[in-house]
Parts: structure tokens; C-alpha cells; sequence
């Protein structure tokens, strides 16, 4: 199996793409979960992420907290979009588990340096304070790095926290910056390809129908997060924007794109946080992401329901 780290603010979203993760140990083991701040503070994503742990039954994985605001800018949160808790929806006991001593950070930059070069993939799902952080901390560490494949950005469905940006990448542009320029290998799970992973009234109906506490909780939650995309796009149902991550690590296939460059407007009060992709080749910076623009979305859901399943 490919060993990741899985860096993320629970959410709704970000919940189903950890359950998707543990529920696919042939292909994918969890090496750690760093939570960063986001869709909610990091107290309560850091407890969401064990919250998540325990209703996979997988109390074990470790779980750390790690940066509480972003590198530069003030925390900008999205209780419209995830309710109070950031796991509005389903009722979910509060976890037993403990968070590790430790911050997630140093559990980032200690995990690449233990584990051999080139076999450990970062997988972001929030705002990219954390990664950033550990990399110019411990710039070593960079070329270490197997991959990062993220959930961030829009090229041409452009912003929904912004007219010009996505959620993650506004928060913290100035990490996603650091992060765009490593040079690591990066893939991309812009808007363009989530917003295509909806979650129609037959693919709520399946995952409520799997009987187990996990469709239950995964069809509760989606029912709740989907109301905010309703009423803003008209869409059908909750984009499921992070699962794509875990799923491009099951099943690449699934998913189509182009290498292109990919950079970070950070200074520009209108336009922060855009992910600026080169998609036509119009300039000649060199590529640096791999940004994703299709899915095969009912290929997505066969995976995520018959996973959910064996949990
Ligand atoms: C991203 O922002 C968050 O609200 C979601 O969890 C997802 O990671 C979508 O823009
Ligand atoms: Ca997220």
C-alpha cells in the first residue's frame, strides 16, 4: 500500500475521504492525520478527525494537531457551509481516543525524515498551513516527498469563498505558494472536478442504504452540507470535494487532467487565492501540478459506496 499523511479540517468532506482511506488498506495506509485550521478551529477539527477514527473503528490511527491559524492571514472559517461543529449532520459520541503529544508538524517533518526518500505521499484537504509550514522548517524534508496529491483550487468554476478563489487555497495563500513552488509532485483536486462528485438522491439513498452505522452517518452528513450548495449553485446534491484525493489514490483512472503551471495569487485584495492554471499553455512556466478538470463521477461513487461497505 502507498503511505500517506492525511492533513485535513473535518468537515463533512473531509470526513468521507478519511473513511474512504481507511476503509482501502490494500491500497492505502494511513500513516498519520494532521488536522489544521479551517472549515472550523482547529480544537474541533482536531477532535472531528478522532471522531471520524472511531466511527471507522480504527481508534489506533494517530492522530495530531497542528496549526491553529495561517502562515499570514486571519482565520477565515466556513460555519455556512459545515454548521458549528464542522460535522453538523449525523449525532456522533465525542471520541475516547486521545490526541497525540506532539505537534502535527514536527509528526510531518519527522515522518519524512524516518521513512525512506520518495515513499510518502502528503494528501491536504484543508488550507495548506501545515505542509508549508514543515517545509520551510525542515527543507529536507521536500525532496523526500513521493507526492502531494490536494483537494484545492478552481480554474474555471474560479471561487465559493471568493468571486476568485476556492475555500482552501484563500485561507492560507501564502502556504499554498510555499507548497506550489517545492517542486514536489504535485495532483490537484480543484472545484472543476469536485463540484462534478455530487451526491444525487440515488447516491444518498445508496450510501443510507449500506445499513451500517457508517452509511448512516456518511448519508446524514451529506444531507446536511448539501443544503449550502442547493440554495448556491442549484446543484443536485454536496459536492464531495476532499473524497477525490483518496479516491485518485485507489483508482487514478477515475480521473483526467492536464500538467500544467499552476500559480498563486497572493497579493491582489480582489483575486487572493486564486489558483492561476495555465491551462492552454500561454506562457512558458514550467508545469508544476497535474490539475484535474474531469471524473468519471459514477466510477467515484461505485468505489466510495462498495468501500464504505467494509467498514
Ligand atoms: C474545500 O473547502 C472545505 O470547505 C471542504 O472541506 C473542501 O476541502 C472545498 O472548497
Ligand atoms: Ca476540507
Amino acid at each position: 500500500p502507498r503511505k500517506i499523511i492525511i492533513d485535513t479540517d473535518p468537515g463533512q468532506d473531509d470526513a468521507v475521504a478519511i473513511l474512504l482511506a481507511l476503509a482501502s488498506p490494500e491500497e492505502i495506509e494511513v500513516l498519520g492525520i494532521t488536522a489544521v485550521a479551517g472549515n472550523v478551529p482547529l480544537e474541533l477539527t482536531a477532535k472531528n478527525a478522532r471522531i471520524i477514527c472511531e466511527l471507522a473503528g480504527k481508534p489506533d490511527v494517530k492522530v495530531y494537531a497542528g496549526c491553529d491559524r495561517p502562515m499570514a492571514k486571519t482565520l477565515v472559517t466556513a460555519e455556512h457551509v459545515h454548521g458549528q461543529t464542522g460535522l453538523n449532520g449525523p449525532k456522533l459520541p465525542d471520541p475516547l481516543m486521545a490526541l497525540q503529544d506532539g505537534h502535527g508538524v514536527d509528526f510531518i517533518i519527522d515522518t519524512l525524515r524516518a521513512e525512506p526518500a520518495g515513499t510518502v505521499t502528503l494528501c491536504p484537504l484543508g488550507p495548506l498551513t501545515n505542509i508549508a509550514t514543515a517545509f520551510e522548517r525542515a527543507p529536507d524534508i521536500i525532496e523526500k516527498v513521493q507526492e502531494i496529491v490536494l483537494m484545492g483550487g478552481a480554474y474555471l468554476e474560479v471561487g465559493n469563498i471568493t468571486p476568485a478563489a476556492e475555500f482552501n487555497i484563500y485561507v492560507d495563500p501564502e502556504a499554498a505558494e510555499i507548497t506550489f513552488r517545492s517542486g514536489v509532485p504535485i495532483v490537484v483536486m480543484p472545484l472543476d472536478v469536485t463540484h462534478k462528485a455530487l451526491v444525487t438522491p440515488a447516491r444518498n439513498d445508496a450510501f443510507r442504504a449500506l445499513g451500517t452505522p457508517v452509511g448512516k452517518a456518511v448519508a446524514e452528513m451529506t444531507d446536511f452540507f448539501e443544503r449550502f450548495d442547493k440554495e448556491k449553485y442549484g446543484s443536485e446534491g454536496a459536492p464531495l470535494h476532499d473524497p477525490c484525493v483518496t479516491a485518485y489514490l485507489i483508482r487514478p483512472e477515475l480521473f483526467s487532467g492536464r500538467h500544467v503551471n499552476v500559480e498563486i495569487e497572493v497579493a491582489s485584495p480582489l483575486t487572493r487565492g486564486m489558483t492561476v492554471a495555465d491551462w492552454w499553455g500561454v506562457t512558458d512556466r514550467a508545469p508544476n501540478a497535474m490539475f484535474m478538470g474531469d471524473i468519471d463521477a459514477d466510477g467515484f461513487f461505485a468505489l466510495l459506496t462498495e468501500r464504505l461497505a467494509r467498514l
